[in-house]
């Protein structure tokens, strides 16, 4: 029985003898993209809380959401290009069942090339690891080369995340089922039926034997309908499966480090303001100046540097009371040279650069400690937590221009940095070095 003889035939727009090169080139990148997908995602996520792999799984997280995000894209312009392009018509003489299996794959395909990446986002986006059941905010940068925001309004949701990733799991392997059917139903198309349908994706097995014998198809509710109900029940199935991490508590915080020791700005360090700042002013010359910081992340050392900030300076040796210092940096222009970490460090939970766009230490309080060697005591506020800060430094002065230069180490917990995704620094030093390195001359 031919399910289909009652339906009104396609119009013709619809039925071609053979695919475009266009609807051929999306349909093998979408292909290899996929196929590389399923692996690289079984691995990274059990490689990531192994101490041997963990790095190399680290990287392939933003490689497997670039790629995820690119196939999204694809199958975006695919899904335009086939409402608006011809395609061939099944084989005539293929049997009512084979056709409803045929265009419900079809229709799953694209079910699925959507559902996974949109999953994927979503379950990103609410911010919590299901591996380790704890917050985690890792931005997404497409193959370094801009950031794509999450979905906004999903942060924090653990019960989304473990939905969504039960979802994604599930449905990526009924898709890798789906793809080994696909492949059996070609290579039987092209070896037992020989009637064409594979060559018409790779067109250089054309003329060997094989004959088109397309007939138009009709509208086809079953086998979309068929190919929906598939990824909506490996969905649900994949959801439903992952329940029981849900049900569990969440994993505990360590509490040292959950409470970041972050100090009131009124009980900060040395704000006694001298009366009278009347010490030399310096003019900064920013070329032959720097504030770097450094640290490790992921077990592996980082070196950032600050594009944006500016100082004002008084300065003089002998006259250290008269003396005091105000540096604000422009906590957006952070630099690592890692796409990731850069667009990380502007959330939240780091620097949340879009409310708090400035870091700030001021000192009026100077110390020698002999020679070359001087020691500034003040406070340090990022975001709304201010910590006592002393700066060891040394100062050498040649005629006019006088350099600085001076390290400290900062505790970010203090300061309440990454608290939300790393608090017991698993991933992040939770000690980072800052040096400064200035030269100026006399105003
Ligand atoms: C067609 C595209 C995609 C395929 C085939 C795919 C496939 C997979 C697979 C097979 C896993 C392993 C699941 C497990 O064993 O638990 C996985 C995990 C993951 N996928 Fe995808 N994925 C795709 C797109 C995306 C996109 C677009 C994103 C993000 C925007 C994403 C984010 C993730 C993340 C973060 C994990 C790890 C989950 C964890 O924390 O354990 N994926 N993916």
């Amino acid at each position: 029985m031919n399910i289909h003889s009652s339906a009104p035939v396609r119009p013709a727009l619809k039925t071609s003898k053979r695919y475009s090169a266009i609807a051929i080139v999306l349909h093998w990148a979408t292909a290899l993209l996929v196929i590389s997908m399923i692996p690289m995602g079984w691995w990274m996520v059990r490689a990531i809380n192994k101490p041997d792999t963990q790095q190399l799984a680290y990287q392939l997280f933003q490689v497997h959401k670039s790629i995820g995000f690119a196939i999204l894209a694809l199958t975006l312009l695919r899904i335009v290009w086939r409402l608006t392009h011809p395609v061939p018509a099944l084989p005539a003489d293929m049997k009512g069942w084979e056709r409803v299996l045929a265009r419900a794959t079809h229709v799953a395909f694209y079910g699925l090339l959507l559902a996974i990446p949109l999953t994927g986002w979503v379950y990103i986006s609410a911010g919590w690891a299901v591996s380790t059941d704890r917050p985690l905010m890792v931005a997404t940068s497409w193959f370094g080369l801009f950031t794509i925001p999450d979905l906004p309004g999903l942060e924090s949701m653990r019960s989304l995340a473990f939905g969504a990733m039960g979802a994604h799991a599930y449905m990526a392997y009924g898709g890798a089922v789906l793809i080994g059917l696909h492949v059996a139903a070609a290579l039987k198309h092209h070896v037992i039926d020989r009637d064409g349908v594979l060559a018409q994706m790779l067109p250089f097995l054309r003329g060997k034997g094989h004959e088109d014998h397309h007939a138009p198809t009709g509208k086809a509710l079953l086998p979309r309908g068929a190919g929906v109900a598939f990824v909506l029940l490996i969905g649900l199935v994949g959801c439903w499966l992952h329940l029981p991490g849900l049900r569990a508590e969440p994993v505990p915080v360590a509490a040292e480090a959950a409470t970041p020791a972050a100090i009131p700005v009124s009980a900060a360090a040395p704000a006694s303001v001298a009366a009278d700042i009347n010490a030399t002013a310096w003019t900064i010359d920013k070329a032959a100046s720097g504030i770097t910081f450094s640290g490790s992340h992921a077990g592996k050392p980082f070196n950032g540097r600050f594009d944006e900030w500016t100082g004002d300076i008084r300065f003089d040796p002998a006259d250290l009371p008269g003396s005091k210092a105000v540096i604000v940096v422009n906590t957006i222009s952070a630099k690592t040279g890692d796409a990731t970490q850069e667009s990380s460090l502007k959330n939240g939970e780091w620097f949340n650069a879009t409310r708090f766009p400035e870091a700030r230490f001021e000192t009026t309080s100077f110390k020698s400690l002999g020679g070359d060697r001087y020691e500034a005591a003040g406070s340090l506020t990022i975001k709304k937590t201010t910590v006592p800060v002393t700066l060891p430094f040394t100062y050498t002065l040649q005629g006019n221009k006088a350099e600085v230069e001076g390290s400290v180490e900062l505790d970010r917990a203090a300061l309440d940095l990454g608290m939300f995704s790393d608090p017991a620094a698993e991933w992040v030093s939770k000690v980072i070095e800052v040096k400064i390195a200035v030269t100026a001359t006399r105003k």
